[in-house]
Order: C-alpha cells, then structure tokens, then sequence
C-alpha cells in the first residue's frame, strides 16, 4: 500500500532523529537557513511581549526551538508525531535546563487541546502536512482569542525553487533520484500570498512576514560551490530584503507572523 506524506514524515524522522540537531550546528548553507529561520521565529515570539507565555512548539523536532524557549522563560509545550524526535527533545532539556517540559506523541491535524495557547510556532512542517487547511483550522482552535501563531511555509515561487532545474526534470520524468526518506519533490510548497489568503480566511490577521533562503541550489550541489559564497549572497539579499519588501516573496522559506481574531471561535 502506498505511504501518505504524514506516514512516510513520521517513518523519516523517526529513522534520522540523531541527525537533526547536527543540521543545525554543521557548517554549511543549509545549517545557515535553519539558524536564520530559528532567528526569526524566537524575535516573532519575543516581540509578541508575552511574559511567562504558554507557547505549543507544534513538530517540536528535536527540540531546537524549544529549549530557546524554555530558557527565555516561557512554558512550552512540545508535540511531534516521530516518537524518536520527542526523546531526542526530552533527553536534550533534560540536559540542558531544570525547568518544566510539557511534550506528547501526536498529530498536530488533532491536537488534544482547547483554545489554552497564548502562541504556537509551527516550524518546519507543512511541507510534510497531508491537508494544511485542515491544520490551521486546528492550530485556530488551540490558539487563545488574540493569541499568535508563528509558521513557516516553504515557498513555491523562490529563486532556488524555480531555477531548480535537476528537481524539476526529476518531478517531470518521475525519475526520483534523492536518496532520502522523502524525496523532496514531495514537499509541499505553497505560494506566499496563497498562504497569507488562508491564514485571512482562517480567522487570523496578519503582523509581520519575511523571506529568506535566497541562495540557488541544485538538490545537493550547488551551483555556486562554495558554501560562503552562498552563505555571503544570502546575507546580501537578506539585507537588502529589509529594503524591497518584495525580495521576502523569492526566498526558500517564508515566516508568518498572524494573531487571532477576538471573535473566531
Ligand atoms: C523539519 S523538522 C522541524 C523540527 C523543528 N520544528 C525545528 O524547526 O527544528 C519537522 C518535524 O515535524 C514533525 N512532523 C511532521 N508531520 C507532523 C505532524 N503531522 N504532526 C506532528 N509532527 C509532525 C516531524 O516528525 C519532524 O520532527
């Protein structure tokens, strides 16, 4: 029987739990878009000036985002549906702080909850998301009335996307050659202002969104092999998305920042 995306996510990172946290702290381009995306997701929830907030770290990982949570004071919640990434995260604040650690097993399309979160950051997860649709209109629902949600999309329409030509030949032909639990012509991308319309549509007004990953790859090799080279044009485009406002729409990865309605129930 053919593997749905979530089954075949939970299958992924359940198999490579040990190599998240190491795709943070290598030295190369991707681990630069990882740390610049976890950048912006913790100044999104800072800026929210919520002290003491109760935040669900929605696909906790191996708790990259959590523990910089946890340490900055807030009560976090963690859930994520590879049961390996939940005991990496345990073991990793366990380690690293003597404050309290609220995580489960579970599907963030049916969360166990009510409307009790003063944020929740999704990060690093549609991509792997069956029905997004489905998801926001259950990550509404556990977001207290004025509360924040802070997710990330990957972006359809980003230069490294389009100018991606070996994946695009390979969804093409269906000649699916990257040796990784999910190929990555699976990933759901969607288009930044198509998400920006559901996020609207879905009860929440928009705060703040931003763009990044602007470097152009080809699956592992880049184009242009350096990893500084990339590292240095990205931080360019970075800088000069701060300018051009539409730069944010070509990057890899796009940030949201939303806040909920008083009134969506
Ligand atoms: C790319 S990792 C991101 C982890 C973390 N948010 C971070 O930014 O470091 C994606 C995580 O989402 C989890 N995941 C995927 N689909 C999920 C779902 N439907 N419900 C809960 N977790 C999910 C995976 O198990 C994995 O740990």
């Amino acid at each position: 029987m053919q593997k749905n995306i979530k089954q075949k996510a939970k299958d992924h990172f359940n198999k490579s739990s040990g190599n998240w946290t190491g795709q943070y702290r290598a030295k190369n381009y991707n681990a630069h878009v990882l740390n610049v995306r976890k950048h912006h997701v913790l100044r999104f929830v800072d800026e929210c000036g919520i002290k003491g907030a109760k935040i669900l770290d929605a696909g906790c990982g191996t708790g990259e985002i959590s523990l910089e949570l946890i340490k900055r004071g807030y009560d976090v919640f963690g859930i994520d549906i590879a049961l390996n990434m939940i005991r990496e995260t345990k073991q990793r604040i366990e380690e690293e702080t003597d404050q309290p650690f609220h995580f489960l097993v579970g599907d963030i399309s049916s969360l166990p909850f009510n409307n009790s979160f003063d944020i929740v950051c999704c990060v690093g997860i549609t991509a792997y998301l069956e029905n997004i649709q489905q998801t926001i209109a259950e990550l509404v629902r556990v977001i207290k009335p004025e509360g924040y949600l802070i997710i990330t999309i990957r972006n359809k329409y980003s230069i490294s996307s389009m100018l991606n030509v070996v994946s695009i030949i390979k969804r093409c032909i269906g000649r699916l050659g990257w040796k990784c639990g999910i190929e990555r012509s699976e990933w759901k991308c969607y288009s930044p202002w198509w998400f920006e319309h559901l996020l609207r549509k879905s009860g929440f007004e928009l705060v703040e969104s931003i763009g990044h990953g602007f470097a152009i790859k080809m699956d592992k090799r880049c184009l242009f092999s350096t990893k500084y080279f990339l590292i240095v044009i990205n931080k360019m485009l970075e800088f000069l998305s701060s300018f051009c406002p539409w730069l944010n729409l070509c990057g890899e990865m796009y940030i949201v920042k939303a806040k909920k309605f008083v009134n969506c129930e």
